[in-house]
């Protein structure tokens, strides 16, 4: 029995995950934190350092990246060595480095325990990949989330023309699908189901459709435990 609960949401890229952990993080006053995000801002230093697929200098920069997560009217924002890269990080190829540099043991490592640190003691909804294998083994509810990589490339395409960051459909179902296979090939906490997690697919589900579903089976899990 713990007065605190937390949710894992995890699955592959563009399943929703982070608009609908959000959302149900507001619906359930708890905090939201989107551990994508601290492998992007990794990432984009990596890029930067033009040393993205050098698995050593991936596992020295790691040591003693200054990576910091903030919450600046609620909303989470991240900062590489005091410069905030919320936006910046936001781009395909900063995605795809992420998922490069994720693979990398030391870096999952220093990731986990920050996350673990920025939720402790909190009622918190967190997403990511190894959310409910690894960084909350004992979550309230496990939610692994997934919807076909057709529809995935579509939301991703809609994501990014409203950012002005046009890019083709069929450009973006490739990245995908080359993120999938990174994301669950590699040795270190590859993206797995947890044996416990409930599986909910948004395929033909709307945003609202599927945080009332979530919300509904958060409710049920936090009132049992
Ligand atoms: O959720 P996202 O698309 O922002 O994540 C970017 C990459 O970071 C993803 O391709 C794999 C990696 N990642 C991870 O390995 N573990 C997490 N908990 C979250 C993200």
């Amino acid at each position: 029995m713990s007065n605190v609960f937390s949710i894992a949401i995890d699955g592959p890229a563009g399943a929703g995950k982070s608009t609908m952990a959000k959302a149900l993080a507001k619906a359930l006053g708890a905090m939201y934190l989107d551990t994508g995000a601290m492998y992007r801002a990794f990432g984009l230093f990596m890029l930067r350092k033009g040393a993205v697929n050098d698995a050593a200098a991936v596992a020295k920069c790691v040591e003693d990246v200054d990576i910091a997560v903030r919450f600046v009217d609620g909303a989470q924002r991240l900062y590489l060595s005091g410069e905030d890269v919320t936006d910046a990080i936001r781009v395909p190829e900063v995605s795809m480095a992420a998922s490069t540099v994720s693979a990398v043991p030391q870096v999952r490592e220093r990731m986990v325990a920050l996350q673990r640190k920025i939720a402790e003691g909190q009622n918190v909804v967190m997403d990511g990949r190894d959310i409910g294998t690894k960084v909350l083994p004992n979550a309230t509810l496990k939610i692994y989330l997934t919807a076909s990589a057709e529809e995935r490339a579509r939301r991703r395409c809609k994501e990014l023309e409203e950012k002005g960051k046009a890019e083709p459909y069929e450009q973006v179902l490739r990245d995908m699908i080359q993120r999938d296979y990174q994301d669950t090939h590699r040795a270190a906490s590859p993206l797995q189901p947890a044996e416990d997690a409930v599986h909910v697919d948004t395929s033909d589900l709307t945003i609202e459709e599927s945080v009332a579903l979530m919300k509904k089976m958060a409710d049920e899990a936090i009132g049992k435990h």
